[in-house]
């Protein structure tokens, strides 16, 4: 992974003056909602008015992601169709049950030139979804998983964050198995920063890339969360350097603050400095 995925902001697309904010907000990612955030009566507009913002274009380093409705609805074939033009990074697909639903809107992708280079994101948010998600995440043109912890809250009949961290961990394994960005469910209450944040933490070590989000509000919140602490890169650092040293004595194990470094170990820390790197050639762009 190159880029950052720390903080993923749904905006609805019927929003004019939300996705203009956007343009000066430090998301690494921003998902341009058609579905659940617009009303019935809304999505024609919305669906044109994102068209034209995402033609005009600004929105600089920030991942671009189209969340469409699914095609069992009648807005579905309309908002690719409508959007193919301005070329997203990447297409955000609801309610994903299994590998048929990603092929079927890869088949429409591969149909037109336009979208021939577009990815495809899934959201995981059903039971069934959650049951494939070894084979949605296979499936071609995958690139993103996003966690819809409210939809599956509702299917579930669950009542906690405990309740779905089998799903949460399902998907996860599933999409590191295939090398995808997984990002976590929303936070509701957003005015809640020490909630927020505990929940950011607890994804975080998980190993999600980061949390979608709901509010300008959010975004600080999540972009320290998600990103490596200034203790950690000079971890990294350290026990990079101390393996060289290790390794040029002709040994295979160095000891970093009485534990000891491998080479899995220096594997993370490259990870971790890649990331720290990524994040600030993002936010100097
Ligand atoms: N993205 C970008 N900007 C946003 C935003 C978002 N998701 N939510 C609010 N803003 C902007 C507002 O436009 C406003 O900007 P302005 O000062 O230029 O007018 C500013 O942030 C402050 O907004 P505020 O008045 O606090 O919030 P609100 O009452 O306008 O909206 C919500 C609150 C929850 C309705 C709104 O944040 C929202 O629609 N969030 C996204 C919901 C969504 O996409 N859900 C689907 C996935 S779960
Ligand atoms: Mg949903």
């Amino acid at each position: 992974m190159t880029r950052p995925y720390r903080s993923v902001l749904y905006i609805p697309a019927s929003r004019d003056r939300a996705m203009e904010k956007a343009k000066t907000l430090p998301v690494d990612a921003i998902i341009f909602d058609l579905e659940d955030a617009v009303a019935v009566e809304e999505k024609a507009n919305a669906r044109a008015l994102l068209k034209d913002t995402l033609i005009a274009g600004g929105f600089g380093e920030r991942a671009q992601i189209v969340r469409i409705n699914g095609f069992d609805t009648e807005w579905g074939k309309d908002d690719l169709a409508t959007i193919a033009s301005a070329r997203p990074q990447a297409v955000l697909l609801p309610k994903v049950n299994g590998a048929g639903d990603i092929e079927a809107l890869a088949d429409l992708l591969d149909a037109d030139p336009d979208t021939a280079e577009t990815q495809i994101w899934a959201m995981m948010e059903t039971p069934l979804g959650i049951l494939n998600a070894a084979e949605i995440a296979a499936a071609p043109r995958m690139a993103g998983f996003v966690m819809g912890t409210n939809d599956l809250a509702k299917d579930l009949g669950a009542r906690s964050r405990e309740a779905m961290l089998t799903s949460l961990q399902l998907c996860l394994l599933a999409a590191r198995a295939h090398g995808l960005v997984c990002v976590d469910g929303v936070y509701n209450a957003f005015r809640d920063e020490e909630g927020l944040a505990a929940e950011c933490a607890q994804g975080r070590d998980f190993g999600f890339d980061g949390k979608t989000l709901i509010h300008p509000a959010q975004v600080a919140t999540a972009n320290a969360v998600f990103a490596p602490s200034p203790e950690e890169v000079d971890l990294a650092r350290r026990q990079i350097e101390a393996f060289e040293e290790a390794e040029a004595r002709g040994e295979g194990v160095a000891v970093v603050d009485g534990k000891i470094v491998e080479n899995l170990h220096v594997a993370t820390a490259r990870a971790t400095l890649a990331k720290a790197d990524a994040i600030a050639s993002a936010e100097a762009a």
